[in-house]
């Protein structure tokens, strides 16, 4: 880290309560393309900009007491980029979760993917399986890719499960409530976010969590993913901190 960064943090800090850190952070890790596009690269150089991040802000998030973090890297919509993007982006995700292996055991950091494993090429199917496998037993974060995930897609699986056993008799379909579609989502088990920060200032959900977000907070941050640093983090978490969360309560 620079200098100039070690100074935002600390810059930063001063404005956070390490006693009330959200336990899980989810982000939308928006604006490589525009990154990209202002520096005149191609798109794929603010990609591997931005891939090379996920593992500073992870380990950053795990140092001051995040217990889960959310990181979408790839909807169910972006197949429908341009075919050399996709290459691009496989490309990454393959690079970077080889060299993951080593980090996540170092920083005892859980992996598990969010999204629909079966339609990865199979050498990044093994890849996510073999890490998951291999982490399974680490406790002090949990680490969600969401990779080929669009909420939308994850429910409709969910209803379809809650269907399957209504047919074969394990539940009836009057006792479908809202913990028997919870128990098929790719989170299950998990505490929902408390923080979503969405990257590069988009205002929109983007089909991420739509379940799951019901009673998240969101911080829409203008930074460009590739610029965004762990001061930037902070930022956002100082913002979660001055907001009222009531759950529908006065
Ligand atoms: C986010 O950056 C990465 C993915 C969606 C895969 P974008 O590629 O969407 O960047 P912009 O939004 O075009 O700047
Ligand atoms: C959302 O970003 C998906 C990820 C960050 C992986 P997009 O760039 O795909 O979203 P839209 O198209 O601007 O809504
Ligand atoms: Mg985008």
């Amino acid at each position: 880290m620079s200098l100039f960064n070690r100074e935002k943090v600390r810059l930063a800090r001063c404005r956070v309560d390490y006693n009330n850190i959200p336990e899980h952070i989810a982000i939308i890790m928006d604006g490589n393309g525009r990154w990209a596009k202002k520096r005149a690269l191609p798109r794929a150089a603010g990609h591997a900009a931005g891939a090379q991040l996920i593992e500073t802000i992870l380990e950053y998030a795990g140092n001051i007491g995040v217990k889960t973090l959310t990181a979408y890297a790839f909807s169910t919509e972006n197949w429908n980029r341009p075919e050399d993007e996709v290459n691009a982006l496989m490309g990454l995700f393959d690079k970077y979760l080889r060299r993951a292996f080593k980090k996540m055991m170092l920083h005892d950091v859980r992996f598990h993917l969010l999204g629909d494993i079966e339609e990865l090429s199979p050498s990044l199917k093994s890849l996510c399986t073999q890490l998951e496998e291999t982490t399974k037993n680490n406790k002090t974060v949990l680490f969600n890719l969401a990779l080929n995930y669009g909420s939308r897609a994850e429910i409709a699986y969910a209803a379809a499960c809650v269907a399957r056993d209504a047919a074969n008799g394990t539940i009836r379909p009057e006792d479908v409530d809202e913990s028997a579609i919870e128990k098929y989502l790719y989170t299950a088990g998990q505490r929902d976010p408390d923080l979503i920060i969405r990257t590069s200032g988009e205002k929109r959900v983007s089909n991420f969590l739509l379940w799951q977000s019901a009673y998240s907070e969101f911080v829409f941050s203008p930074v460009l993913w590739p610029d965004f640093t762990p001061a930037c983090l902070l930022e956002a978490i100082s913002e979660y901190q001055k907001r009222s969360r009531r759950f529908g309560k006065v």
